[in-house]
Formats: structure tokens, C-alpha cells, sequence
């Protein structure tokens, strides 16, 4: 079964605790919450005291995808907040294995991810030390932008990896996924599809989840 992350960035967030029940009701799997700072990519969204307040309404686990400069920084105040897991930019600076080994610490699971311009041979000193890796599929810092294919052999990369060193690493992919790009990361090795627009564009999210699910080469189980 392939899980589905809903990207919070996407509801509205004039009744955020409404649309978490909502994705929670769909059968999504995790919330994906999109944190960006303004410098790291050019938007700003939430912050510790926003996930804070909807730690309460849903015991779904949240899936923090931060999108900030030198990490390390706020990792303790995420990990307060209720974060389950923590994923952070190879990219965003600072010491990445000490802020991964920090996030761990704090009992959060910790997870990398890579821009699409990234090589990502420049995960291979962090793999042995994350539960997560998200391969980003457009460009971070806004919704609805459109897919980009140089992601799929990032995947099918990370899944020969997880398959000869930890079968349990959870890919996840998160950029431009619908129905269609969906089924091929699926198919390319991703255990995690987030998406946005698509889901909360959808007439019937709970129909759009269900059949996403059963993408993958574990469909059957
Ligand atoms: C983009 C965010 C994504 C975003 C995806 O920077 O990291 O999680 O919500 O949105 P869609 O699914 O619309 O591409
Ligand atoms: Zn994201």
C-alpha cells in the first residue's frame, strides 16, 4: 500500500481544524505541513504555534517538511510542537548530520530532502541516518506548480538503496503528484505520495486516496 500526505498548504486556512478532519476522514495517512521562512524559497507559512493548535484536533501524523535556512535552529521547537517527523533541506545549511542526529534525539523521526537541481548522490552520508526521504518534484516554495520526470530515477535510485540497506525507508515524493504522476512514482519506488492541489481539487478526496493506495508494487497487500 502506498501512503498518501495531503499538503496542508492547500487547504484553507481559515479553518484549518475543518480540513484536517477532512483529510483524516479521506484515509490520508500522514498531514504533510510545508514550513518556509522567506529566505530558503521565496513564501512564508507556519510556524510551531500553528501546528501547535492542530496537534489537537487529529492524532494523523504529522509529516513537517522544512523549508528554512540553518534548520537546526528551530528543530527543538517543532519537535515541541508535535512534529512525528522532521525533514530537512540538504540544501538549508548548517551541520545537516548534527541537526539529523539532534531531530533523533528529540524522538522525531528524521528525514532529507533534496531540491530538483540536486544530485542525489549528495543524500549518500545521510541515508544510514534518516527514517525519510523526500524527493522534491518541483521547485520548493508554492503549490500547484507542474511535475518535473528528473525525479523518477532519483527514486528508482533510493529504492535499490532502501532495498539492499534499509527496506523500511520511507520515499516519499512531493511536487506536481496527481493521479498520473502519482502511479509512476509509485511504480518508481516512492512509499509516500504529498500532494496539494491536486487532492483538494479533487470532487471526491476519500475516492481520489483510496485509489492512489493501490499504486505501487505492494498493491496487493
Ligand atoms: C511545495 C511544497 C509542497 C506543495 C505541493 O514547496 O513542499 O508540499 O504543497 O503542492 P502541489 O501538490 O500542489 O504541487
Ligand atoms: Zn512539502
Amino acid at each position: 500500500m502506498t501512503k498518501v500526505a495531503p499538503s496542508l498548504l492547500s487547504a484553507d486556512f481559515s479553518m484549518l481544524g475543518d480540513e484536517i478532519r477532512k483529510i483524516e476522514s479521506a484515509g490520508a495517512d500522514w498531514a504533510h505541513l510545508d514550513v518556509m521562512d522567506g529566505r530558503f524559497v521565496p513564501n512564508i507559512t507556519i510556524g510551531p504555534p500553528v501546528i501547535e493548535s492542530i496537534r489537537k484536533v487529529t492524532k494523523l501524523p504529522f509529516d513537517v517538511h522544512l523549508m528554512i535556512e540553518k534548520p537546526a535552529r528551530y528543530v527543538d521547537a517543532f519537535a515541541k510542537s508535535g512534529a512525528d517527523m522532521l525533514t530537512v533541506h540538504v540544501e538549508a545549511g548548517g551541520n545537516v548530520k548534527e541537526t539529523l542526529k539532534r531531530i533523533r534525539d528529540l524522538g522525531v523521526k528524521p528525514g532529507i530532502t533534496l531540491n530538483p537541481g540536486t544530485p542525489v548522490k549528495k543524500l549518500n552520508p545521510f541515508l544510514d541516518m534518516v527514517d525519510l526521504v523526500l524527493v522534491m518534484t518541483v521547485q520548493p516554495g508554492f503549490g500547484g506548480q507542474s511535475f518535473q520526470e528528473t525525479g523518477l530515477s532519483k527514486m528508482r535510485y533510493l529504492r535499490e538503496y532502501a532495498d539492499a540497506h534499509n527496506p523500511r525507508l520511507e520515499i516519499s515524493v512531493d511536487g506536481g503528484i496527481n493521479r498520473e504522476t502519482g502511479k509512476r512514482c509509485a511504480d518508481a519506488g516512492a512509499t509516500v505520495l504529498a500532494a496539494g492541489s491536486s487532492l483538494f481539487g479533487s470532487k471526491d478526496m476519500k475516492e481520489e486516496i483510496s485509489l492512489w493506495k493501490k499504486y505501487g508494487p505492494n498493491a496487493a497487500e
